[in-house]
């Protein structure tokens, strides 16, 4: 079934120029960009789009980084998006990221790990509801 999922690519990978990489892999894989945009989070809205890990020890460093530079969220569909795109992106930290996954290839450090995915259905939708409006999705939409 079709499914949407929220992508982000981190600072670190945008500061690399691994953005146009990262995306041929994206689209390579058979997801279709609904919506996408280069832009850069203040602490408050970084803080708001990570508040489910406010507990966690690594909260601070996570928002600071989110913050330390431009980000390129993209909204994607695809059938089983969610899963797919999580398989596509590797493990959180790159030391334990499978061969030809995103991670694997890009990412530096499990903080800097230069690129977000949803992890539900609905977590997915509220996160492109963080970035995009209706409107901007439906303009993509087929
Ligand atoms: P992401 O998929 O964006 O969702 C939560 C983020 O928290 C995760 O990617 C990592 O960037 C970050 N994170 C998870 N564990 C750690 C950690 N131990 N230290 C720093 N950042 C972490």
């Amino acid at each position: 079934m079709a499914e949407r999922t929220l992508a982000i690519i981190k600072p670190d990978a945008v500061k690399k120029n691994a953005a146009g990489g990262i995306i041929a892999m994206i689209q390579d894989a058979g997801f279709k960009v609904l919506a996408m945009k280069q832009t850069r989070l203040t602490p408050a809205q970084a803080g708001e789009f990570y508040a489910v890990h406010k507990e966690r020890p690594f909260y601070g460093e996570l928002v600071n980084f989110m913050c330390s530079g431009a980000v390129i969220p993209i909204a994607l569909e695809k059938d089983n998006a969610v899963a797919d795109y999580r398989a596509l992106i590797g493990a959180t930290d790159p030391a334990e990221a499978a061969d030809g996954t995103i991670r694997k290839k890009y990412a530096s450090s499990k903080g800097e790990n230069a690129v977000h995915g949803s992890d539900s259905v609905e977590n997915g939708r509220i996160e492109i509801g963080f970035f995009f409006s209706e409107s901007e999705i439906a303009a993509n939409v087929a």
